[in-house]
Order: C-alpha cells, then sequence, then structure tokens
C-alpha cells in the first residue's frame, strides 16, 4: 500500500540526507553551533574513532552548555569513554556471547507463539502493540546472570538496555514490515526460500534504521570532510544517512534482501558497537518466521496515515495496524 499519507513522514529525512550528502555532507548548524555529519564514510569515522570522538555524557553536556549528567543514560556505557568504558563492557558482555543469545532462542520463540495466539484468529492486529513492543521487553524483562555494577552504574544499565534494548527492536519489527508493505513480493519469496529471512533482516536495518544517529563531542581539533571542527563541538552522525550513501551501497534506495555487501552501521561501528545486537537479530529472526509461518495470505498495512513516534533518535512508527489473509 504506497499511500502518500503513510510513507511521507518516513521518506522525509530521506530526502533531506540525500540533499545534504550532495551538498553540505558536515554541517554546522548555524543557531546552536553543533555539528551533522550525513556521508558513510564520515559516520563511520565518528562512530569508530573514540580518541577524537568522545562519547562522554559529562564531557558532552558542558559543551551544551548543561549543569551535567542528568540524564541517567550518563551512567551507562554508551555515554563512556576508555578505560571505564572497556571494564564495564567487558563484565556486561559475558550476557551477550553468541551462545548465551542462542540458548535464549526457545523462550523467545514460546514469547512469539504466546502474542500471535491472541491475534491469529482475528486476522488482524496492530504489529507495534501486539508484538513489536510486548517480544522485546519480556526478552529483556526475565533474569539475566547477577552481575556486579555500583548502585548507579546498574540503573544506567537498566537504563540503557530499557531504551537502547526495547525501543530499537520493536522499531526494527515495525520498520520491517513496512518495508514489506512496499514491496509484496518479498514476503512471498520469503515463504519460498527461508534462507533469505537474515538478509531481509539486514536490509532492514539498512534501509529503515531504527537508530537515525548518534551523538559524540570532540575531544581535540580535527578535520571532517572538508571542514575544521575545533575541540568541545557536539557532532550528531547520521546512521540513517550514511545507510542510504550511495557511494557506499549502489542503487542505495532500493530494498534488496539479496543485497551483498550490505556493510551498514545501523548497530554502529568501534568500541560501541551494539552488545545487543545478536539478541536483535535473534528475536527479528524468530518474530519473522512465526509470523510467516502463522499469517498467511497477503500481508496489508492498513490504510491510514501512521504517526511517527517522538523521538529525535530513533525511527519507527507509533501504531501499526496490519491484516493477513486471503
Ligand atoms: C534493532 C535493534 C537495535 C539497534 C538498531 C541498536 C543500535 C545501537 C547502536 C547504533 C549503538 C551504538 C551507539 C554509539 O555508537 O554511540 C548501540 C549500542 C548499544 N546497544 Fe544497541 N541496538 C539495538 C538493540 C539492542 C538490544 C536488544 C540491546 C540489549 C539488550 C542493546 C544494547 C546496546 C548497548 C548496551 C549498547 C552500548 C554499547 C557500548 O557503548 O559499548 N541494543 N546500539
Amino acid at each position: 500500500m504506497q499511500t502518500p499519507g503513510y510513507k511521507e513522514p518516513l521518506y522525509a529525512p530521506f530526502e533531506r540526507y540525500r540533499m545534504m550528502r550532495a551538498t553540505q555532507p558536515v554541517f554546522q548548524h548555524p543557531d546552536w553551533g553543533g555539528w551533522q555529519v550525513f556521508r558513510y564514510v564520515d559516520v563511520s569515522r565518528v562512530l569508530s574513532e573514540h580518541a577524537t570522538f568522545s562519547s562522554d555524557a559529562r564531557r558532552m553536556a558542558q559543551s551544551e552548555g548543561s549543569q551535567g549528567d542528568a540524564d541517567p543514560l550518563g551512567s551507562s556505557i554508551l555515554q563512556m569513554d576508555p578505560p571505564r568504558h572497556r571494564q564495564l563492557r567487558n563484565l556486561v558482555s559475558q550476557a551477550f556471547t553468541p551462545r548465551m543469545v542462542a540458548q535464549l532462542e526457545p523462550r523467545i520463540t514460546a514469547i512469539t507463539n504466546e502474542l500471535l495466539d491472541h491475534v491469529t484468529a482475528a486476522g488482524e492486529m496492530d504489529v507495534v502493540r501486539d508484538l513489536a513492543y510486548p517480544l522485546p521487553v519480556t526478552v529483556i524483562a526475565e533474569p539475566v546472570d547477577g552481575q556486579r555494577l555500583s548502585t548507579v552504574e546498574l540503573l544506567g544499565f537498566c537504563g540503557l538496555l530499557l531504551v537502547a534494548g526495547n525501543e530499537t527492536t520493536t522499531n526494527l519489527l515495525g520498520n520491517m514490515i513496512l518495508c514489506f508493505d512496499e514491496h509484496p513480493d518479498v514476503v512471498d519469496r520469503l515463504r519460498a526460500n527461508r534462507a533469505l529471512v537474515p538478509g531481509a533482516i539486514e536490509e532492514t536495518l539498512r534501509y529503515y534504521s531504527p537508530v537515525k544517529g548518534m551523538t559524540r563531542v570532540t575531544t581535540t581539533e580535527t578535520i571532517l570532510g572538508d571542514q575544521r571542527i575545533g575541540p568541545d563541538q557536539i557532532i550528531i552522525a547520521w546512521i540513517g544517512s550514511a545507510n542510504r550513501d550511495e557511494a557506499e551501497f549502489p542503487d542505495a534506495d532500493r530494498f534488496d534482501i539479496e543485497r551483498e555487501p550490505n556493510r551498514h552501521v545501523a548497530f554502529g561501528r568501534g568500541i560501541h558497537f551494539c552488545l545487543g545486537a545478536p539478541l536483535a537479530r535473534l528475536e527479528a529472526k524468530v518474530a519473522l518466521n512465526a509470523m510467516l509461518d502463522r499469517l498467511p495470505g497477503r500481508w496489508q498495512v492498513a490504510d491510514v496515515p501512521l504517526e511517527m513516534i517522538n523521538s529525535f533518535i530513533l525511527l519507527g512508527v507509533k501504531k501499526l495496524p496490519m491484516t493477513w489473509g486471503a
């Protein structure tokens, strides 16, 4: 269903990204002074060169002129630099090893099927309310091995998991349905060949990246693109733009579930690369396979205007009514 009403809000940033990549790929905002970066090569560098582009919440707050780290996520590894980042990441990464994550598959499958049990007979659901929201939050809320973090760090990490691990995965599942709705042949191809499922998930991550951008602050003067940037400058690296950059992805605006290679930056780059990536990929794979098993016929998003979530950094919709059947 390709009504402009629903496509427009999702497409809007991509038009702007395209223009900025072509005309002002490293751009300083005239009012607030912060920098925005749009090309794949520059976004990758900002995300991964942590000595020059810091994630430190306190440094960022000072550059913005605010009082300090009022943001509870300021105590999470997402907003820390080495060496404390390395210490904490080593600790928590034990819960996210491929073996630990693989062990969750039966439980994720059971939760997914329980959620689909409530809707299959009706022939319709709100993808966000009935599946994409409750699945990741239920998986995350179940006990993890007890590890030792300070109380503040523990609270920061819980907050990070709730935001970083839930809304993002919710949006990945919702955005996947939007991609399929725009490309109805894909569902039939997936039904015929389940080996294409991982590629469909990777292409959704690239095409409608659930995290639009991440923020850094410069520690020193540096050259980015053709711009000289001083120290203590806020930089937004637009992941959603990097993932549509023609210089990296031929025919970048085409949704191609067999795209190879697909070196998207939807999970970031470098030392902050998403810890939950294996879990998000597994949840998406289980959910998509269960939907392919249990929701027959044509999947169709309702012909109503879809409302974007209110977020500077996340891309997704608030509600996503869909039907299936003959
Ligand atoms: C589709 C789903 C997801 C997307 C698109 C996503 C995206 C990202 C991105 C872009 C970063 C890098 C941030 C930066 O460089 O500043 C990140 C970091 C992180 N993500 Fe995810 N994420 C997802 C799911 C999850 C899940 C399910 C969890 C945990 C259960 C999680 C936990 C984390 C953590 C702990 C970090 C911080 C890593 C660090 O700073 O070392 N994420 N994520």
